[in-house]
């Protein structure tokens, strides 16, 4: 758990000793091994679920988020986790991801065997059906040729997996190793030109194995294939959606802070808004949020926060405009690092001043996503890259508990509940930002207030085009950057020396790789004639057309 810096100035002391002995109590481990109860609490009281294991595969998460678009909860756990963390979700099913090794490989990821003995039907995927098909007696076996991309399925007999299917489908293929013979007692159900057997499953055992991958839409009946374990196999109901978490995590935050405070901190993602509301639903005015307005946002975006939170939501707002602190840290720094550094120490000691003007507050809502929760228990690489990201984040000792209502919600599921609590669009589908905002689009030299300007003109231009294109959606995120550079140029008869305005806009689905994105030419000249024509001192626009990788997507 996180807690906080000692909040030296809060005048009730004891109460806040109460909640650090309440939560260091919650957080214990029990001697069953389950964790406290708040843990429990966070977890929305879900009837059925079904549990993925993850084995490294590329696709892992997207499985967990395709069988919750068939409306069944499901978590992602290691494939190392514990049977008994398994039996303790009490799932009417099981999934083995694929992943990235060969089942002979030394130190391959192995399937326990008393997960098949569970009474839970199970389902393997790619490299999950291969573990299977090896622990229950079929042969796998390296083939010459792996199969990549693009495959074709026949189905030589449906049975309860591939039920309601075409005999001959498209699927997405990923593997080296290949099934050969099914385990003994299975039926063969499908094969495909490097696969000989590509499906298997035995009803009696309860054992289901696909070496195609059902989770990507290049698998086009791939959402009906899960449906069929879902639904024919472990019979699920399609009773979970992003929306029928609100009741459950009101009832649950409600139960967490009982009578006690809380606060906010509000960056205008959709993230903390769409968390706070949650919170803001279920305590009413004992949430205050705190929105810090850094002076590094885009253009009326604090506004917009401000319209939509206290005008229109009519949430207790404490909106600091503490500009002139941050850009006075600011001053002569140029090093990208050291800009995060200052900017992620102001954002705190701001924060912290305004908590410490409320009383009695003992929570702390963050807008934590599951994507989050599964890359920090991982530790997998992702966790290292972002880690550099935290800026703006809290400190680590707050002594303030945590409620954290999205941290079973990917980044879709918390856009649909946001919507379903009626956020504006503009806060539901705004594009990531980064927390030291366009202080790390000033490339190269001190982000000053005039720079900052220039920047945020540009960058409201882009936006307002992006979005009249209709093209705001599609982009992972569109932004300019402001390079300490001067370009040469000439407008009505005289020469200029006017600032440069690179334009990144690029597709991804989580930034850890990234395409740049091919805007129409009509709209980029569009774009770049505002520009020049609306902002004095911008002389030239370019197009960045790196992808990720090799590039990052911000360039600082
Ligand atoms: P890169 O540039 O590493 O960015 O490809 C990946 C994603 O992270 C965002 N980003 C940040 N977010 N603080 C943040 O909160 C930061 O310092 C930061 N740097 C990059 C970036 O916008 C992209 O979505």
């Amino acid at each position: 758990m996180t807690r906080a810096r000692p909040n030296q100035a809060r005048p009730d002391a004891e109460r806040a000793a109460g909640a650090r002995r309440r939560s260091r109590e919650a957080n214990r481990p029990r001697p069953d091994g389950v964790r406290g109860p708040r843990d429990a609490a966070k977890r929305p009281p879900v009837q059925e679920q079904v549990v993925v294991l993850d084995y490294g595969g590329q696709y892992s998460q997207l499985i967990a988020r395709r069988v919750r678009e068939c409306g069944v909860f499901s978590e992602l756990l290691p494939h190392h986790a514990d049977p008994a963390e398994v039996v303790r979700r009490r799932p009417k099913g099981l999934i083995l991801s694929g992943g990235p090794a060969s089942v002979y490989a030394d130190g391959a990821p192995p399937l326990d065997p008393e997960l098949l003995e569970l009474g839970i039907p199970v389902l393997g995927i790619c490299y999950g059906m291969q573990l299977l098909a090896r622990e229950l007696g079929g042969r796998v076996e390296g083939a010459e040729v792996g199969e990549f991309g693009r495959s074709q399925l026949s189905v030589r007999e449906s049975g309860r997996l591939l039920a309601g299917t075409p005999h001959e489908q498209t699927c997405w293929m990923s593997h080296r190793d290949t099934v050969f013979a099914p385990p003994p007692g299975f039926t063969a159900l499908a094969s495909s030109t490097a696969s000989p057997v590509a499906a298997f499953e035995s009803v009696d055992r309860g054992v289901y194995g696909i070496q195609f991958h059902p989770e990507v839409v290049h698998t086009p009946y791939g959402q009906q294939v899960l449906t069929n374990f879902l639904q024919g196999v472990c019979g699920c109901e399609r009773s979970w959606s992003p929306s029928s978490v609100i009741e459950e995590q009101i009832e649950s935050i409600r139960h967490q802070v009982g009578d006690g405070r809380a606060i906010c901190g509000l960056s205008g993602g959709v993230d903390s808004s769409v968390a706070a509301l949650l919170v803001h639903r279920a305590i009413g005015d004992r949430l205050t949020c705190v929105f810090v307005d850094h002076g590094l946002m885009r253009k009326n975006e604090g506004a917009q926060v401000i319209a939509a939170f206290r005008d229109h939501f009519r949430v207790p707002l404490v909106a600091v405009d503490a500009s002139d602190r941050f850009l006075a840290r600011l001053q002569g720094v140029t090093d990208p690092e050291e800009k995060r550094k200052r900017i992620g120490a102001e954002f705190i000691r701001v924060f912290e001043q305004e908590a410490a003007r409320l009383d009695g507050v003992e929570f702390l809502v963050q807008g934590t996503l599951y994507s989050d929760v599964i890359e920090s228990g991982g530790g997998t690489g992702a966790a290292t890259i972002k880690s550099h990201h935290n800026v703006g984040g809290l400190p680590e000792d707050l002594e303030l508990e945590l409620v954290e209502p999205l941290r079973a919600l990917f980044k879709d599921e918390v856009r649909a509940v946001g919507a379903e609590l009626g956020l504006p669009e503009r806060l539901v589908w705004r594009q990531p930002f980064p927390g030291p905002g366009l202080a790390i689009r000033v490339v190269g030299g001190e982000a000053t207030r005039e720079r900052l300007e220039i920047l945020r003109e540009a960058d409201a231009i882009l936006q307002d085009e992006i979005r009249n294109a209709g093209l705001y959606r599609e982009l992972w995120q569109s932004f300019c950057v402001l390079p300490e550079i001067r370009a040469v140029g000439v407008q009505g008869d005289a020469r200029t020396y006017g600032n440069v305005i690179v334009i990144r806009a690029v597709t991804s689905d989580d930034a850890m790789t990234a395409d740049w994105a091919r805007l129409p030419y009509d709209l980029l000249e569009q774009i770049a004639s505002r520009m020049i024509s609306e902002i004095r001192a911008v002389g030239r626009v370019v197009l960045d057309i790196t992808s990720k990788p090799p590039g990052t997507i911000e360039w600082e």
